[in-house]
């Protein structure tokens, strides 16, 4: 028997009640009318390579909403034109144009979102998504700031919703082959990790001159809970184009500069080698700041890199600046370096494999099959991780269909978004701290709770705290 889409969303808006779906009931449903309805909240670049991957999965995009016209109307022409050509997979014409998020949410016929707007932007729209009953894509980092990220892994399982956080990192064979050859032993005991990113957030700047704002954008919309500045048409780019916008990023105001950028992949990565998704730090120590940091007034005076955070375990993770590998793994026996198409291990002095670059000697699929052969061997290959199929927008769809667990569900990119997070406030507050990590608090009379929250507090009452009426104790 198949499940039509209806009599899916009727079972899974029961949200106080445990749903699970056996996946048996899924296998046949793949009729058109009987795939999953999905909607996209935030239509930049990143959302235009998430539309091109969630269109060749087993779902009909139904709804496209961003506060910018051009991208909004831009991206209904890109969904019925690729239903035009795969008439097949849906009907041209059937995608609705939004500006405001919350149309979207109260469809009940939508039963998957991806929010892909700025980050300050991600908690209050995925909980309201959940709350409404679909399941929810979130980008990375998950969250704008720590109290947002417990808010989120709270409501994906009060409202038993599936959650991908879009730390595609966690689908890629170079991560697993490095977290697997960490968690079975292979280069002995960890004693230290390097994360290798950019810099903090800074603080914002208006524009000097008045900008004039094109018609079409709705920029108290895209402020959101943050303050209402100044428009600025490098903050909130405008129009369909490949500039990366990375102004918001590096703005305390709406981002947390890399430490969210490049830290919820690299910091993702290094929880999952430690073994740490659901718990985190106990001890962050400050950079020293140098004197030219110290003058830089734009960058706000604040240290570039040398964050520390010290795990349970004596285990001590350093923030270093973007170099070939984004994760390194430090064990009493070796060393297993990684990023994206780039793996290294070293066993004792030998060099078992490295591939960094187009030209080197050898394949990255060559590399880690090598470490793979060598090192997880029947004896030793005892913990295997999560190997998603097929991808990790894949990954999501499958899971809103199973009713498993997504592999980079709200814990994981929840506690990846608090690493962030530590790793960001003690460069901006140029503050060490201890942190505990079971409550997401600070620890031992250190910090200060005023630095975990917005300062001023959220405009408007896009205040996700106030969606879910404090049910959860921080
Ligand atoms: N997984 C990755 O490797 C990866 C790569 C790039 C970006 N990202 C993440 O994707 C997200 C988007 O990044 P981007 O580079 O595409 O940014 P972007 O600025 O290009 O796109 C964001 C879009 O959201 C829209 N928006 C803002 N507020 C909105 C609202 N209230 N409702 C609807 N739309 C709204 C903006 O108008 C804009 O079009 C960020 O969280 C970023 O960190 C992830």
């Amino acid at each position: 028997m198949a499940t039509s889409r209806r009599n899916f969303l009727k079972s899974a808006s029961c949200a106080s009640v445990p749903f699970i779906l056996p996946s048996h009931i899924w296998a046949g449903a793949t009729k058109q009318s009987d795939l999953p309805n999905m909607a996209f909240i935030g239509l930049g670049i990143q959302a235009r390579g998430l539309l091109a991957n969630f269109l060749q999965q087993d779902v009909k995009v139904v709804a496209m909403c961003d506060v910018d016209k051009t991208r909004r109307e831009d991206g209904v022409k890109r969904v019925d034109d690729f239903y035009k050509d795969h008439p097949d997979k849906g009907t041209p014409g059937n995608c609705k144009g939004y500006s405001d998020f919350r149309e979207v949410l109260a469809r009940k016929d939508i039963d998957l979102v991806c929010v892909a707007t700025p980050d300050h932007w991600h908690a209050y729209i995925t909980v309201a998504a959940m709350r409404a009953g679909k399941d929810v894509y979130c980008e990375k980092p998950l969250t704008y700031n720590i109290p947002e990220a417990v808010a989120v892994m709270k409501a994906a399982k009060r409202y038993n919703r599936i959650l991908q956080t879009g730390a595609m990192q966690r689908s890629s064979f170079e991560f697993l082959t490095a977290a697997e050859l960490v968690r079975n032993g292979c280069i002995g005991k960890i004693t230290r990790v390097d994360c290798n990113f950019g810099g903090p957030s800074r603080p914002h700047f208006d524009p000097p001159k008045d900008i004039p704002m094109e018609p079409g954008l709705d920029f108290d919309m895209w402020c959101g809970g943050a303050p209402l500045v100044k428009y600025n048409d490098q903050l909130a780019p405008r129009g369909v184009h490949n500039f990366y916008p990375m102004v918001w990023r590096m703005d305390d105001l709406f981002g947390s500069g890399y430490c969210g950028d490049w830290g919820a992949h690299h910091l993702d990565i290094a929880q999952w080698g430690l073994g740490m998704d659901n718990s985190g730090p106990v001890k962050v120590t400050k950079a020293e700041r140098t004197e030219k940091d110290k003058a830089n007034a734009q960058l706000g005076g604040r240290a570039q890199s040398g964050v520390v955070l010290e795990f349970a375990d004596g285990v001590k993770l350093t923030h270093n600046p973007f170099s070939t590998f984004g994760t390194v793994f430090y064990g009493t026996d070796g060393t297993i370096s990684v990023n994206r198409g780039k793996f290294e291990m070293t066993h004792g002095k030998e060099l078992v494999s490295t591939y960094s670059k187009k030209g080197d000697a050898g394949s990255l699929e060559g590399a880690l099959a090598k470490a793979r052969k060598a090192f997880l061997t029947d004896s030793t290959y005892k913990t295997k991780l999560y190997k998603t199929k097929g991808g990790h927008p894949a990954d999501f769809v499958a899971c809103a269909k199973s009713r498993q667990r997504a592999c980079s569900n709200e814990d994981i990119g929840g506690r990846a978004a608090i690493l962030c997070h530590l790793c960001n406030m003690s460069y901006v507050r140029d503050a060490s701290f201890d942190w505990n990590p079971s409550r997401n608090t600070f620890a031992n009379g250190t910090g200060n709770p005023a630095w975990l929250v917005r300062e001023g507090g959220y405009r408007d009452n896009w205040d996700v705290h106030a969606l879910t009426k404090r049910w959860w104790t921080l």
